[in-house]
């Protein structure tokens, strides 16, 4: 949820933490802080706020080289300068920053405290800087590996020290860090997009390991001191799509990037020759995949709707028995694993805690859990059993947009592999690959119609509280829709199967109240056309996604915006781009901060 960066090298250390702290700025944005080396002192700055609020409180040409960065997403201690990281020890020579949560630290502070230790911040991570302190003795490192198994929780960590200069340390316990390697210096981020534009090699730590830091070097070893040799890996993200190319912010950015990342997503997965897909990473035989027999999918926020989106997939193609979760809820359910059941972990950052967690609590029982990733040697991406990467590029927006679409991609392709060896025949499967191919183009004359959902959003922007429906396949869709709108624009908006208003939403139905009603020409477009007159008979305002020339819609309506037709199983993802523009308009003419949402993160590292 916050962004860390060390740098080590010769270059002006100031400059780049401050890069890189904006380039991690989407992971949390509350607070922000450096501790830069400086003629043998740690120079501590810090400040609520953005990091150019940060940027003017550090005066120019410091000359350091060497320190550490952070920005903050509150968990323990309310959002002020002092909170913010980087933490420093009684001395003030040593300074951490920390991603993740200390459980122990009320314990840990006790006894600190009854040691002399003097704390200042309401924050459980000052407490790593003062158990450091306790163990120092000239040695960052080795005080860092004394210090860390007292702890309980998790943790990724920068630390540096004034009277043992110009290294950095840093350790990994379930939250991500990644070594930037380069040329006479070195980088330390809990991402790669804070150090690409410096480096494209990279070294993902993993839980337990502890890492040295100079200008020539990296050290990796354990909490043991034994060395532990690394692989060097190549970063595959450019420069380029970090960055907003003439674009007003990321979101619109992302949005428009799906035509594209769809394609990317199914790229040299689709077997024409014998109408199937080619999943290289599932490490499954094809024994094991014909003896499948259920699904589950665990995963939160957006991810968790493509989840529905690919459960509804998975038992309308292969017709294998599928169901979507939240991970959040898996993992204290004390979940019951079945045999020839698979599992998914769909996310996006493929760092966010609850997936994680419950990831690994079915792993323990003995299930076989893939990945759905975006984010290559993320920590879901590292310890499932395989799975597949959805290709998107980096996604900085808060709220995601381009990764649901490819993560509906994945679950199209597998859906398909698997029908095609059970009992869907070579035509059918030619079918659903020039279905799947015909998406691109047709979200691209989607997104060549976004002015009209500009001046719907100018319309209907100023409504406090929305209802999105949908069915079938849809529904999900519709789900995702009210979460885009209430991540962005901070609107109140609730999804709902169009056939649920009648059970209890079709009460808040008044003329201030609009609906925005998915309706595809499926089997169950009469039912949807029915409930729409429902919310017109009590001055609901409608707006309608329907298909061009459904001319019988407009007589209902009060807004239509016209997609293309597709066969009805494609529906998500012509359903879903008018939303995220919707959304994204509304919350522009709110004068909204669209890709830093209030009170919300990337990734979500807590539970
Ligand atoms: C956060 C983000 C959401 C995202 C969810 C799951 O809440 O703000 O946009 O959908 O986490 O993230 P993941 O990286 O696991 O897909």
């Amino acid at each position: 949820m916050c962004g860390i960066i060390g740098y080590c090298g010769y270059k002006n250390a100031t400059k780049i933490i401050i890069e890189g702290l904006k380039r991690l700025e989407y992971r949390g944005y509350d607070s922000a802080g450096v501790a830069l080396g400086l003629n043998g002192t740690l120079k501590i700055i810090k400040s609520k706020g953005k990091i150019k609020d940060l940027q003017k409180k550090i005066p120019d040409n410091l000359g350091t080289q060497y320190g550490i960065g952070h920005t903050r997403w509150a968990t323990h201690g309310i959002v002020n300068d002092i909170n913010a990281h980087p933490h420093t020890d009684c001395s003030g020579d040593l300074a951490i920053a920390h991603n993740g949560i200390i459980e122990n630290y009320e314990s840990l502070k006790n006894m600190l405290e009854s040691e002399g230790h003097t704390f200042v911040t309401d924050t459980d991570s000052e407490i790593i800087a003062h158990l450091i302190e306790k163990y120092f003795d000239n040695d960052l490192e080795k005080a860092v590996k004394e210090a860390l198994p007292l702890l309980k929780g998790t943790y990724g960590i920068v630390c540096a020290h004034a009277k043992d200069p110009r290294k950095i340390v840093g350790a990994r316990n379930g939250s991500p860090l990644v070594v930037g390697v380069g040329n006479n210096e070195m980088f330390l981020a809990s991402d790669v997009t804070a150090i690409i534009a410096h480096t494209k090699q990279a070294v993902y730590l993993e839980d337990g390991d502890v890492v040295l830091i100079k200008p020539e070097s990296f050290i990796t070893t354990d909490l043991n001191d034994r060395k532990i040799t690394k692989e060097v890996e190549q970063i595959t993200w450019e420069l380029q799509q970090i960055e907003k190319n003439g674009f007003p912010c990321f979101m619109e950015k992302e949005i428009m990037e799906q035509p594209e990342s769809i394609k990317r997503a199914m790229s040299g997965r689709i077997d024409k020759e014998q109408a199937t897909a080619h999943l290289g990473g599932l490490n499954l035989s094809t024994k094991e995949l014909i003896n499948l027999e259920r699904v589950k999918i665990i995963a939160a926020g957006t991810s968790y709707y493509a989840g529905m989106v690919g459960a509804y997939l998975l038992e309308a193609i292969p017709r294998i028995p599928a169901i979507s979760e939240l991970a959040s809820e898996v993992r204290y359910r004390n979940p019951i694993i079945e045999k020839n059941t698979l599992y998914f972990a769909v996310s996006q950052s493929g760092e966010t805690v609850d997936t994680l967690y419950a990831m690994k609590e079915l792993q323990r029982k003995g299930a076989t859990v893939l990945g759905i990733c975006n984010v290559v040697g993320s920590s879901i991406a590292r310890d499932s059993d395989g799975g597949v990467y959805i290709h998107s590029g980096p996604e900085i927006a808060v709220a995601s947009t381009k990764a649901f679409t490819s993560q509906v991609t994945a679950f199209y392709l597998f859906a398909l592999l698997l029908a095609r060896m059970r009992d869907l025949s070579y035509s059918a499967g030619e079918k659903l690959i020039s279905n799947l191919q015909s998406i691109p183009p047709k979200v691209e004359a989607i997104l060549s119609q976004c002015s009209k959902l500009k001046e719907m959003a100018k319309k209907y922007a100023h409504y406090k509280d929305f209802l999105f429906l949908g069915r079938g396949v849809n529904y999900p869709v519709a789900l995702e829709g009210a979460l885009k709108l209430k991540e962005i624009s901070y609107i109140h908006a609730e999804g709902y199967s169009s056939a649920e208003i009648k059970h209890g939403p079709i009460a808040l139905i008044n003329d201030e109240t609009p609906s925005v009603f998915l309706v595809p020409d499926d089997d169950l477009r009469e039912k949807i056309m029915f409930n729409m007159k429902e919310v017109k008979a009590r001055k609901g305002k409608i707006i309608a996604i329907s298909v061009e020339g459904d001319e019988e819609i407009k007589n209902i309506a009060d807004d239509v915006f016209e997609v293309p037709r597709t066969h009805e199983l494609y529906y998500p993802y012509i359903m879903v781009v008018p939303l995220q523009l919707f959304a994204y308009y509304c919350a522009l003419e709110l004068g909204r901060d669209v890709d830093q949402p209030r009170n919300l993160a990337k990734s979500v590292t807590v539970e």
